[in-house]
């Protein structure tokens, strides 16, 4: 019983003393693939673009609906505190401007290292995956966890703990490597100057998440009273 307790206390002993020679690893530079964010019960899965050198992310998706498609594209500047909303269909787009908490990638330098883990089963090739977990807290004082793949350090999971939408989870699926930047991510040119003020209320990544599931919404329920009207005229 000695023997055991003797033995935890080393091994928390030693993982303190390598817990504090970890320092924040450095995600890819060039990402892309989807985005699954999971906000007060609801997920929605985007697709998405990161360019670290810039502090740029793109997430968008695109639905095809009978008639229609509709499009949510968000580029966010994160350096320049700049949100752009383009509609490539109506070649509008509005710049507001974007605060910096919850970025989903990048371990920030201040955050502190928890444990090593491996997602399902190292002995089996191809069946397991060595993860570094991390926690630090926002500018806001919010509390977040992320997940980082032990090699080259990728994104995987991040939760934030907000205080306006709870537990907010983002999973990245599907994510591919670049050597060299796909795209700048920069604004086209129907976009508001880059040295135009952004103007509207502050958004940033999670906000735009709950501001879409709203527009869902909206439109679901403008359809419902459609379909009511159309057969109250009708009687
Ligand atoms: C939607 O339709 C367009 C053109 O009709 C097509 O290019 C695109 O791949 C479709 N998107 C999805 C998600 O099905
Ligand atoms: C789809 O488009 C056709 C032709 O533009 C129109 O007649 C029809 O009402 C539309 N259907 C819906 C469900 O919007
Ligand atoms: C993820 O990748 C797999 C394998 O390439 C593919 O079958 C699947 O459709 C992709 N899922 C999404 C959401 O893109
Ligand atoms: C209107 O109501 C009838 C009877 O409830 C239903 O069969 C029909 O599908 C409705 N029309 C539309 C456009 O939903």
């Amino acid at each position: 019983m000695r023997l055991l307790l003797a033995l935890a206390l080393e091994f928390l002993v030693c993982s303190l003393i390598t817990g504090q020679q970890m320092q924040p690893c450095k995600s890819p530079p060039y990402l892309m693939g989807k985005l699954l964010v999971s906000l007060e019960g609801e997920i929605k899965l985007w697709s998405y673009e990161y360019n670290a050198a810039l502090q740029r992310m793109r997430v968008f998706d695109t639905k095809n609906l009978t008639n229609q498609s509709i499009t949510w594209d968000y580029l966010l500047h994160f350096g320049e505190g700049a949100m752009y909303e383009m509609d490539v269909l109506t070649s509008t787009c509005s710049k507001r401007p974007l605060r910096t908490d919850y970025q989903p990638i990048g371990i920030p330098d201040h955050a502190t290292f928890m444990m090593p883990l491996v997602l399902g089963i190292l002995s089996v090739p191809s069946a397991g995956v060595q993860i570094n977990s991390w926690q630090g807290y926002t500018l806001r004082g919010e509390q977040y966890s992320k997940l980082v793949t032990e090699v080259e350090c990728v994104p995987y999971h991040t939760i934030f703990y907000t205080e306006k939408h709870g537990e907010v989870v983002m999973v990245f699926l599907n994510s591919t490597m670049h050597r060299t930047a796909l795209d700048d991510l920069s604004p086209p040119r129907f976009c508001p100057d880059q040295d135009a003020h952004p103007t509207g209320r502050p958004v940033d990544l999670i906000e735009l998440v709950s501001e879409s599931k709203a527009r869902d919404l909206r439109r679901a329920l403008s359809k419902l009273i459609n379909i009511y009207m159309n057969n109250y005229s009708s009687l």
